[in-house]
């Protein structure tokens, strides 16, 4: 194990950005598919990971809505969380923010209590074993309206006390924010949090909507508040976390080559950038391998490594207490290292 490897494992770290149905890894798609008796667009896992050269998000959506299909029942949604959060406990995750997509499933006649409950179930099952504590967010789709996304929170607050925030993902370019300002508001009536994907692949002003008119805590990717200085300087004065997924960046063309990625300089100008997997399954690895592209491309200190692991707890939607002790521990790896 290289020494980054070590101390990046070590590392005690928050993810805040995690798709759980971009966790399904091929080899968990074919046996759900024969399971449940549903062909998937491709005929073994080789040819299926071969497909996962993307060129922009929508190629890359347009497959991941394809093969969520596979899951079907309580148990399925249980194992998928679960074989995720074995592997991040692995990589030294301690707190993980999971995304769900209610609507990919309830539109194909999955109830949305099947989803959490087996989501639930799960993350249980990994704070029991390893101590890890967790939150779920429901995202509404974005390319879908703004009238779906009410009724989805209708089924959202039936199932209030299992999820802590709303979010907002899928398709960016044509759908800014602003479209779901009214659902946006009826969560924070509420009480639940809210975050937003802006600024991966639709413009700066995307990012100030989602901080203005939504009243989000957090952005999603943000890579693009570069493109506007006004916005760079005002994310660092707020201290606005970003949550970056840079394997997700590359694979999606954001980034030509991660020596490119701008994580490194939006850490200089004292962003609170956190890095994330995103899909883990469809871009290449989980936290520790984007956490190592990162390290390896843009040449990043032990200091900076620790930086994104503070800015993963700063960021959490943990009180602040357990955040305390997990800089403290934060500190004492950096001691030890
Ligand atoms: N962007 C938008 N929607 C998504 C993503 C993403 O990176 N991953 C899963 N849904
Ligand atoms: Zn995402």
């Amino acid at each position: 194990m290289r020494p980054e490897e070590a101390y990046i494992r070590t590392l005690p770290k928050a993810e805040l950005h995690l798709h759980i149905e971009g966790t399904l890894e091929p080899e968990l798609a074919f046996r759900l598919a024969q399971k449940h008796r549903v062909s998937l667009p491709h005929a073994s896992v080789a040819e299926l990971r071969a497909a996962y050269d993307f060129t922009d998000l929508q190629s890359f959506l347009d497959l991941y809505y394809a093969l969520a299909d596979v899951l079907r029942d309580r148990q399925d949604f249980h194992d998928l969380a679960l074989s995720y959060l074995e592997r991040a406990h692995e990589q030294g995750v301690v707190h993980t923010e999971i995304f769900f997509d209610p609507q990919t499933h309830t539109a194909r006649g999955i109830e949305f209590g099947t989803v959490v409950e087996g989501l639930h179930g799960a993350l249980l099952e990994a704070e029991r074993r390893f101590g890890m504590t967790h939150r779920l967010i429901a995202c509404f789709l974005r390319h879908l309206s703004a009238q779906d996304a009410e009724r989805t929170l209708d089924e959202v607050l039936h199932y209030r006390e299992f999820i802590t925030a709303v979010g907002l993902d899928s398709s960016e370019r044509g759908h800014p924010p602003a479209k779901f300002a009214a659902v946006f508001a009826r969560a924070r009536r509420h009480g639940l949090l809210a975050v937003a994907h802006a600024g991966e692949e639709g413009p700066p002003e995307y990012i100030v909507e989602a901080l203005d008119v939504l009243q989000v805590q957090r952005i999603d990717h943000g890579v693009r508040c570069d493109e506007d200085p006004a916005l760079l300087q005002r994310l660092a004065r707020e201290r606005v976390t970003l949550t970056v997924c840079p394997l997700s960046n590359v694979k999606l063309c954001v980034f030509e080559h991660m020596t490119q990625h701008n994580l490194k300089r939006l850490l200089a100008a004292g962003l609170s950038v956190t890095v994330n997997s995103d899909d883990p399954a469809y871009f290449g690895g989980y936290i520790l391998e984007n956490y190592l592209a990162v390290a390896h491309a843009l040449e990043l200190t032990r200091e900076d490594l620790a930086s994104l692991a503070r800015n993963s707890i700063a960021g959490a939607f943990l009180d602040e207490e357990a955040k305390r002790r997990w800089l403290s521990a934060i500190d004492a790896c950096v001691a030890g290292a």
